[in-house]
């Protein structure tokens, strides 16, 4: 990718990206879901990059897939489908458009080609990673079905292709006590995030083995913390992601995946949520719901924070940053993925 400095230049002698208040009036309606937490003067800013991405996109008949963690103008000005890790492989593997947009980080990326290899996927920061998916290669899942023998292999989607490759099967955070349950035998290996293991081998009769990886946004939550903000503020209802300890879950009311806490806070409505993850899911959903008050605090994921409206934009116009994945690795990958979709479908 080139210095931001060069692609802004580039994008300048092809769009007219200068903040305007008449590309946000004509932006009104995209704007009114996010009125509350972005302020006009920002959306002038944004409008004009919103604008020409969503006329590029019509031209390269492409697709934006969003996940929950986007900011609210991606999140709610380009992109086409936003959801949880889950719902965005299912979404990938339905696309008829012949460009994929992922916004989100590269496992995301590598899992739209993975379930539709003829499709060109491209990434707008090849530099979105995840530190889930860099704390484990193939050759630990190797190490672990060493260590326990005819075990299988349960791995996140939050992987590399070559370690979904290498696995039994995946998994997202709403369905994983789904797919643990589903496995043959007592033993279960889980990879890489430890808490999510944890969480799981606290609901299910499976004894349950895990890589120690973690999530550097959630594993930053404490019990304490959360504690002394009920104490402070005992309306609140605490609603976690299964990434964060078992401790932090213990005193969440509700535990789920991004999509699964979206639709709780819709279902229940309380006045004061707090969401323990990451900061933009608050933010995407409070013009939706202005009868709820989100507290904070929340932590950013400095991975989803790379994926800006100037890189979307770019990587339309230029079609760089394609992802590719070994045809081989991919196939290997592909049952791995599909076996955990058949699994929650029929779990559902
Ligand atoms: P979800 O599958 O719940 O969207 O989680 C993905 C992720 O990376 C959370 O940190
Ligand atoms: Fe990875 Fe955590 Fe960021 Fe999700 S929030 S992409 S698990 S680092």
């Amino acid at each position: 990718m080139p210095h931001s400095l060069d692609q802004r230049a580039e994008l300048a002698a092809h769009y007219d990206l200068t903040p305007s208040m008449a590309a946000a009036e004509a932006t009104r309606d995209i704007y009114a879901r996010m009125e509350r937490v972005v302020p006009l003067a920002d959306w002038a800013v944004f409008a004009p990059y919103v604008i020409a991405i969503n006329r590029l996109k019509a031209q390269r008949n492409a697709v934006i897939l969003g996940h929950n963690y986007m900011t609210p103008e991606i999140y709610h000005g380009v992109a086409d489908f936003v959801g949880d890790s889950l719902q965005l492989a299912i979404k990938a593997s339905e696309i008829e458009a012949d460009v994929i947009v992922q916004c989100g980080v590269h496992f995301m990326a590598e899992t739209s080609k993975i379930m539709n290899p003829g499709k060109i996927v491209l990434m707008p920061d090849m530099a979105a990673g995840c530190s889930l998916a860099e704390s484990i290669t193939a050759t630990g899942i190797a190490e672990m079905r060493a260590k326990y023998p005819g075990a299988p292999v349960v791995s996140y989607v939050n992987t590399t292709a070559e370690v979904k490759a290498a696995s039994d099967v995946c998994c997202t955070s709403a369905n994983a006590l789904q797919v643990v349950n589903a496995m043959p035998g007592d033993t279960v290996i889980m990879t890489p995030d430890q808490y999510l293991a944890r969480n799981v081998a606290a609901l299910t009769h499976k004894r349950v083995v895990w890589w120690e990886g973690s999530c550097i946004v959630h594993e930053l939550y404490t019990a304490a913390d959360l504690r002394a903000y009920r104490e402070h503020d005992p309306e609140v209802k605490i609603i976690a992601h299964p990434e964060c300890t078992p401790e932090v879950v213990a005193e969440a009311d509700f535990t789920g995946s991004t999509k699964g806490i979206i639709d709780w806070v819709h279902q229940h409505k309380p006045a004061k949520a707090m969401l323990v993850t990451e900061c933009s899911m608050a933010a995407n959903i409070a013009d939706e719901l202005p009868e709820v008050e989100f507290a904070k605090p929340c932590n950013m994921c400095p991975y989803m924070k790379m994926i800006t409206l100037e890189k979307i934009l770019y990587a339309l116009h230029t079609m760089r940053g394609e992802v590719l994945v070994d045809p081989d690795i991919s196939d290997r990958a592909r049952v791995a993925v599909q076996r955990m979709i058949d699994i929650s479908r029929a779990a559902a």
